[in-house]
């Protein structure tokens, strides 16, 4: 059983937009299964680290839309990417510091925002951008 599973639930109804969404899901999983299967720091940084890279790709890519298609709600959604990237890295120099650990509430935290965020505020502009031409 997967930490988090990608159902078509959480599609968005842009092939792109779900690619990178999938992608997330499988950076999280494998995060998961290292933490569990003991792998040492050095590693389990790296995941980290290529992790938060991604999300900054992938909010990169939906803000370039949320400009090209006049989004109503960008601000408000561009808001909420940042204050997730600001918990993240505050997340990260605490750990890389060695102030805290990585736990398993860490882990559900992610797991959660992101369920949360695609299921919510990610759902509200798929029409706007199907409207738009992406497919
Ligand atoms: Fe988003």
């Amino acid at each position: 059983m997967k930490f988090i599973e990608w159902s078509n639930q959480m599609s968005v109804g842009v092939f792109e937009i779900d690619l990178q969404h999938k992608k997330l899901v499988g950076m999280l999983n494998h995060l998961f299964e290292a933490m569990q299967e003991g792998k040492s720091s050095r590693i389990l940084k790296t995941i980290i680290d290529e992790l938060v890279e991604y999300t900054k790709v992938h909010f990169e890519t939906e803000e370039k839309y949320f400009h090209q298609f006049s989004y109503a709600e960008k601000e408000e959604h561009i808001e909420e990417h940042k204050s997730f990237v600001d918990t993240l890295e505050k997340f990260i120099s605490d750990y890389k510091a060695g102030r805290i650990g990585l736990s398993a509430d860490l882990l559900r935290f992610l797991r959660k925002w992101l369920f949360a965020h695609i299921m919510g505020s990610d759902k509200k502009y798929s029409s706007l951008f199907i409207q738009n031409g992406l497919i």
